[in-house]
């Protein structure tokens, strides 16, 4: 039977839709909450990728979540916004209220079907949770016609009963079904299997998109969600660099160029216009703190880089020896040495262009370009991916509180280090001097000066954005105040400056945080 979607109408046999929760599974595991105006800009970076759902956020979870999946609604045009929903109705009214905005909304609610979560996490028995999927589902559907209903814990759900649960869903009104591989336990054959009974056994299942949502724990989410696909689904569940609850979520760039690449074997298309596959994956990295690893699939550093002499010499006879797919197909730039000291700030512009920030404003573009400049004076060869750090940083950074201004260190192995700090604190400088063990810790202490808080230093980290004793710094820093944990990031050649800048990023977001639990002004 066809499938005729209240927000897609009439979809295609061959096309596969591509769901993102990089806002709602991938927010929420540990080390990657986002505040609101990150999360607003990654959900713009998802709609310029093409992604035709972006699951904004859970939220029932707090007043963050309901508020940024609100914004996400009221702002973001193209993909079809959801909110995720346990099965109860308050969840349920939260969640239609803050998608009410969107100009294709999406329910998305959920409930354990697996022996395991319904005895010992639902306390419920199987009759009580079938009758809670027809429930919710039915009260979905008074907000909305596309209303996606889950079964947590799916692949480890009894056959029988998962057939029946997904009927019941059908029956009331469901227009997804999804099944996830919550705890990443199955196989490629065991999630095939599933979507190829659902597909035989349940009356209306063609005439639905089927849904997969795997996660990564044995490393199979990517050779599962394909598995899924080959079975009948055709609504893929991912995140961008694949992060997400413990190992994380299928990442979206692996799954979308295998397909892409494997068009002789898969034969389905999407939307997504991939050379913005990189761009938004370092949104992410800079957002989060969390760079991938160099030899992540498509987005790592190493992705494309031959090293060897053998296949350096096959690229350069011919690209297809040694490259599957084009680095250009996914974002990569074929020169990326391109910018320097001369460089003005038309060619500044030309290059963000080229890099996909089509849409910075001019006040954005001028403290970039300052940057840029201060950067190409410093270091000798500036990269392209020099200038995504930079310019994500300052698009991070320009609602924040608290600026960094300025900072002179000194230090060796016979003095005490100390440094000298100013920071823009609501629009005023302030100034202070601190000594400390190191360099970085006299940092800390004169930001701690200038800004007294009682947050603990968790985890400082420090790496390079690309080689070379010139490359820039990477760091990153851990805060934690009241069991809330944040992480900054900060960009810099001098290694001290970045530091202080991820501090400031970390301190910006718990202020953010602090700010939703008590409404009043905070002042330093
Ligand atoms: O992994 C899972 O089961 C989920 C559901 C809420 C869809 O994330
Ligand atoms: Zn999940």
């Amino acid at each position: 039977m066809a499938i005729n979607h209240p927000n897609f109408g009439a979809v295609a046999e061959d096309r596969v839709f591509i769901f993102d929760t990089t806002l709602r599974d991938g927010e929420q595991s540990p080390g990657f909450s986002m505040n609101l105006d990150e999360k607003l800009r990654m959900a713009e970076a998802l709609a310029d990728l093409g992604v035709d759902v972006i699951e904004a956020g859970f939220p029932i979870a707090s007043q963050g979540d309901f508020q940024s999946v609100q914004r996400i609604a009221e702002t973001i045009k193209g993909p079809v916004i959801a909110g995720l929903a346990r099965s109860g109705r308050e969840d349920i009214a939260r969640a239609g209220e803050a998608i009410r905005a969107a100009e294709r909304k999406r329910i998305h609610t959920f409930i354990s079907t697996s022996p395991l979560h319904m005895k010992y996490k639902l306390r419920m028995e199987p009759e009580a949770v079938l009758e809670a999927v027809s429930r919710s589902v039915t009260f979905a559907r008074g907000y909305t016609d596309d209303v996606e209903w889950s079964a947590e814990d799916g692949s480890r759900t009894e056959p029988d009963f998962l057939c029946r649960c997904v009927e019941a869903a059908i029956l009331a009104g469901a227009t997804t079904i999804n099944i996830p591989d919550t705890v990443g336990y199955a196989l490629p054959e065991d999630i095939n299997r599933i979507f190829t009974m659902l597909l035989e056994r349940v009356p209306g299942a063609d005439s639905v998109i089927l849904s997969t949502h795997c996660h990564n724990d044995l490393g199979l989410a990517v050779a599962n969600t394909l598995a899924a696909v080959r079975g009948g689904a055709r609504q893929i569940e991912c995140t961008i660099n694949g992060i997400g609850e413990r190992a994380g979520n299928a990442a979206l760039e692996e799954v979308v160029m295998a397909i892409r690449t494997r068009q002789d074997q898969i034969g389905h298309t999407n939307e997504i216009k991939t050379p913005n596959i990189l761009r938004t994956s370092k949104l992410l990295a800079t957002i989060t703190g969390f760079d991938v690893q160099p030899n992540k699939a498509i987005v790592g550093r190493n992705a494309f880089a031959h090293e060897s002499g053998i296949h350096q010499d096959g690229v350069l006879k011919n690209a297809a020896t040694y490259e599957i797919m084009t680095p250009e197909s996914v974002g990569w730039q074929k020169t990326s040495l391109v910018m320097g000291k001369h460089s003005g700030r038309a060619a500044f512009r030309d290059k963000l262009r080229v890099l996909g920030y089509g849409e910075i404003g001019d006040n954005q573009l001028n403290d970039a370009f300052r940057r840029f400049k201060d950067l190409a004076d410093r270091k000798k060869l500036v990269y392209d991916d020099d200038i995504i750090a930079l310019v994500d940083d300052e698009v991070v950074r320009d609602q924040s509180r608290i600026k960094f201004v300025s900072l002179e260190v000194r230090s060796g192995s016979q003095i005490q280090p100390r440094a000298k700090l100013e920071l823009e604190v609501d629009g005023v400088v302030k100034a202070a001097e601190a000594h400390g063990d190191g360099p970085v810790d006299a940092t800390f202490n004169a930001i701690h000066t200038i800004f007294p808080h009682d947050a603990e230093l968790r985890l400082f980290t420090v790496g390079a954005v690309t080689e070379g004793t010139d490359a820039q710094a990477r760091c990153g820093v851990r805060l934690e105040e009241g069991g809330k944990l944040v992480d900054g990031q900060g960009a810099d050649t001098d290694t001290i400056v970045a530091a202080a800048r991820a501090y400031v990023h970390a301190l910006n977001k718990l202020l953010f945080k602090r700010a939703r639990t008590e409404p009043v002004a905070l002042t330093a």
